[in-house]
């Protein structure tokens, strides 16, 4: 099993801090037009965004494979639930869902993993339940750095790999949902070594 994420939540804690991704705002704003009440947050990490989705009412599941990150969620869980294990392994329950949220993971994985991961999302998601994915773009600071492993797929950081997305790239992957809105989306971080830096998201909106 790769460890670079278990490793960074064992050195660095809660990285990003308690405040959550600025996207988690839109999304929720979306969802409740939406009508969703159930949440599911794929690689959730140690709970900053899946926490704020609890806040605003929702019942939230979140899915991580790192147990420090996990252990750190539990810490001040909001009423989230948490299954340790991988997103290429769901459902870990029989739950379905009416949303799902997802933050900077789908582009961890190699295009068959993605696909994979996208199948396993779509089995527990309702039909007309809809979908929020934020993914790194190919206008990333970081596109092009590392050793190539795949089209526009690089280790930007040893032992994490990253896919950049383009909008027909990120369209094209939601091809067997209904694609509602995409976007371009700044997301400020200060942390770690790298200070304060501003990631160019890309996300997709869309319903099953
Ligand atoms: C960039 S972090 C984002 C964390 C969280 N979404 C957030 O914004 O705080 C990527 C997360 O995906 C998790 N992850 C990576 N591969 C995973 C997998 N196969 N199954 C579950 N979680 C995974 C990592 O452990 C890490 O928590």
């Amino acid at each position: 099993m790769n460890t670079f994420w278990e490793e960074r939540f064992c050195e660095e804690g809660r990285i990003w801090g308690d405040t959550p991704s600025r996207t988690v705002d839109y999304a929720i704003g979306l969802f409740n037009n939406a009508g969703v009440q159930r949440v599911l947050v794929p690689g959730s990490g140690y709970g900053r965004n899946a926490a704020a989705f609890a806040r605003a009412g929702f019942s939230v599941t979140g899915i991580e494979n790192s147990a420090t990150a996990v252990t750190l969620a539990l810490q001040n869980s909001e009423g989230v639930r948490y299954h340790l294990g991988s997103v290429l392994e769901m459902p870990f329950d029989d739950s379905m869902y009416d949303g799902i949220y997802c933050f900077n993971v789908l582009h961890l994985f190699r295009k068959n993993d993605r696909a994979a991961f996208l199948a396993r999302c779509r089995e527990q998601l309702k039909e007309g339940g809809v979908m929020f994915f934020i993914v790194f773009s190919d206008r990333e600071p970081s596109y092009g750095m590392g050793k190539k492993v795949e089209e526009n797929t690089f280790e930007s950081k040893p032992g994490r790999e990253v896919h950049y997305y383009s909008a027909e790239d990120l369209v094209s992957e939601f091809r067997d949902f209904e694609v509602l809105e995409t976007g371009i989306m700044e997301d400020p971080e200060d942390h770690g070594g790298e200070g304060r830096h501003i990631h160019q998201l890309r996300y997709i909106y869309a319903r099953n």
